[in-house]
């Protein structure tokens, strides 16, 4: 069985042994496979209720050309999710650690077939992002077997984008990474019930236009923030070393834009630097909050979902 190596890796370097520096790597490993291991659970339970409460003949109303296509990938989806979840459990277990179960609610994010695709469509983005952005945090050993999953949620992450109809199956030559922060802030109100990793997350962010092109104004909620003097948003795309930062009253997605966005609120005018090490916080009031643009639909996407549908 292929996760085999990767359990031995995962749960040598997780052992707490006599050395000190083994003893604060193992900590951080155990942190750092425990959030890994709640936001695999997050994407299985995700796609489990979705599964459960939309038939084939709801995909086909929603304008999916081939509905079986798409019922035949999520169950494959979930089921990478759950090697994934079997993986890095039996990592904690064998490494003396207690591994986490959190539950989730999704009620608004399954109202319909279009907002569980466009919902899956951040899940599985946020889940690179996430990744990505705790590759720092590993030792040497363990970002090949932490690698071997991140692929894989690349992968989801383009045929999400392809499922959306509208959006480019590989919008950007670079992804970003998020703090595990950043993603509890993104990920948090999925979360059903008591779910302690020991980590604050960011204030959450709401952007709430529809249909966001280059040009649009955008408009948020967040607690805390009330009127827009004094505030700055930051707007990310991959592969910008530091963000866009306009006053918050001016915040226009700007020309160009294409795919995914992060997109925090700050006290300050100093842009946001693209990089989770380097990342200021002091300045951060709310956010990220995720929202995609796509001003660049493809064939495939027309393929899949016929006439291209926004949602
Ligand atoms: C979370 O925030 C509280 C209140 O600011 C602080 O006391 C605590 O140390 C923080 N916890 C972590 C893990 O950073
Ligand atoms: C979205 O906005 C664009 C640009 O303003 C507009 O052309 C398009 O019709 C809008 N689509 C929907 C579904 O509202
Ligand atoms: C970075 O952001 C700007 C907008 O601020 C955009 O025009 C540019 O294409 C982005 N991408 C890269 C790779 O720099």
């Amino acid at each position: 069985m292929r996760s085999t190596s990767i359990l031995a890796v995962l749960a040598s370097s997780l052992l707490v042994t006599a050395r000190p520096v083994r003893t604060r790597d193992a900590a951080t490993n155990a942190l750092v496979f425990q959030f890994a291991n709640v936001l695999n659970q997050l994407e299985s339970q995700f796609y489990q209720q979705g599964i459960q409460k939309f038939q084939d003949s709801d995909f086909s109303a929603a304008g999916f050309t081939s509905s079986q296509m798409v019922t035949q990938i999520l169950p494959q989806i979930k089921l990478d999710e759950d090697t994934h979840i079997a993986a890095l459990q039996a990592a904690l277990t064998s490494a003396g650690a207690q591994p986490l179960t959190c539950n989730f609610k999704f009620d608004d994010a399954l109202k319909d077939v279009n907002t569980m695709a466009a919902t899956a469509r951040t899940v599985e983005f946020v889940g690179v992002a996430a990744f990505l952005g705790a590759a720092h945090l590993l030792p040497k050993d363990l970002i090949d077997p932490a690698g071997q999953i991140l692929t894989v949620e690349a992968r989801h992450s383009t045929l999400l984008n392809i499922f959306s109809g509208t959006g480019s199956s590989i919008p950007s030559p670079f992804d970003l990474g998020l703090t595990p922060q950043e993603i509890l802030g993104i990920a948090g109100g999925f979360i059903d019930g008591p779910c302690d990793l020991g980590l604050n997350a960011t204030n959450p962010l709401t952007v709430t236009n529809t249909n966001i092109t280059a040009g649009t104004l955008l408009t948020v909620t967040a607690n805390g923030i009330s009127g827009t003097d004094n505030l700055f948003c930051n707007m990310i795309q991959g592969g910008n070393s530091t963000a866009l930062n306009l006053p918050l009253s001016q915040c226009t997605v700007p020309d160009g834009t294409n795919g995914p966005v992060a997109l925090w609120i700050t006290s300050s005018s100093t842009p946001l630097a693209n990089d989770v090490t380097s990342r200021a916080t002091d300045a951060q009031v709310a956010g990220p909050a995720i929202f995609f643009v796509d001003s660049q639909p493809e064939a495939l996407g027309a393929l899949v979902r016929g006439t291209p549908k926004t949602n």
